[in-house]
């Protein structure tokens, strides 16, 4: 990178020169969140990915994301800043291994989280998101029997809510895997008006305590709408960026993992895109997301179904 250019003019110069459309999720940093052309939650993203004109997506958030948007826009360049950028959803659940797992329950539908790998998407019927799930759970049939994986809180967050049994994959999201119950409630205490929000990816010992579950998009909204001014936040901390833009007068608190603070529900993943991969990304159209044709064609029936369902 030549010393002493200005990033954000630079990413500005080449996401025209490259008609390029910049989506970024909630996770990301607020200095990327700010010069995305679009902020949004899984669903969002997809969605904005299926329908945009640009010729390139440059995408702020991580590799099973990118994935998703060349699964749907696979005439255009997805790139995707830092390749690394998995998540440990999907790293739990190894394309074989799930097989494996269908083949033992052919009577079960396969219904999948989108955080998951293409080859994932390509085994399963039907893909969510945590703002869809309800919605698409809602018009399974009662006496369809479901495979839900990767996310095991997410599964067990549904089959609570709406009294439905599921066979669950064991995956967890280690961000919200590390909430400690111990420290939120001694915060609870310091703020006993404040409601709680959580991201349905929390274990049920921080879900049973929170005033609102929902997807990041969800708990944004609730953010806005909420009575009270302070709120304690149990999902990734960087989307109180969006809060903090939204409704500046109120405040917004992180909820703490077991050493009392919120950095270490940062997500390691999404923290691996910076401004300078990012440019590099534009600049040299590279790190590329490439994709098996038949592989794509699969694992877009259970996009397309995703699509169609939360409509
Ligand atoms: P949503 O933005 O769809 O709520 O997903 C959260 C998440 O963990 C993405 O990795
Ligand atoms: Fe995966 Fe969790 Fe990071 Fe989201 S926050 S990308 S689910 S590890």
């Amino acid at each position: 990178i030549p010393q002493g250019i200005d990033l954000r003019a630079e990413i500005d110069r080449l996401r025209k020169k490259r008609n390029a459309v910049i989506l970024g999720h909630y996770y990301q940093t607020p200095e990327i969140q700010d010069l995305s052309d679009f902020v949004g939650d899984s669903l969002e993203l997809s969605r904005k990915a299926a329908e945009t004109d640009a010729d390139v997506i440059a995408f702020c958030g991580v590799r099973f994301m990118a994935e998703t948007a060349k699964i749907l826009s696979p005439e255009k360049i997805v790139v995707l800043p830092d390749m690394d950028a998995g998540c440990s959803l999907e790293d739990s659940c190894p394309p074989a291994q799930f097989k494996a797992f269908r083949e033992a329950h052919p009577d079960h539908i396969a219904l999948s989280y989108i955080n998951c790998s293409a080859e994932v998407k390509a085994l399963s019927d039907i893909i969510v998101t945590s703002s869809s799930a309800e919605k698409i759970l809602a018009q399974i049939p009662a006496d369809q029997k479901i495979i839900f994986g990767p996310d095991k809180h997410l599964g067990g967050y549904l089959k609570r809510k709406l009294g439905r049994d599921m066979l669950l994959w064991p995956g967890v999201c280690i961000v919200h895997e590390a909430f400690s119950e111990t420290e939120l409630l001694k915060l609870k205490a310091q703020h006993p008006d404040a409601p709680i929000a959580a991201h349905p990816e929390c274990p049920p010992y921080i879900i049973d305590h929170a005033d609102y579950v929902g997807s990041t998009s969800g708990i944004l909204d609730f953010a806005k709408t909420m009575p009270g001014d302070t709120l304690i936040v149990a999902t990734e901390p960087h989307i109180i960026h969006q809060m903090q833009k939204a409704v500046p007068h109120k405040n917004f608190i992180g909820a703490p993992g077991a050493d009392g603070n919120c950095n270490c529900n940062i997500c390691p993943y999404m923290a691996l895109n910076t401004m300078e991969k990012l440019y590099l990304a534009l600049r040299d159209l590279q790190p590329r997301i490439e994709m098996d044709e038949t592989l794509r064609l699969q694992a877009k029936k259970s996009l397309d179904r995703m699509l169609d369902m939360a409509s």
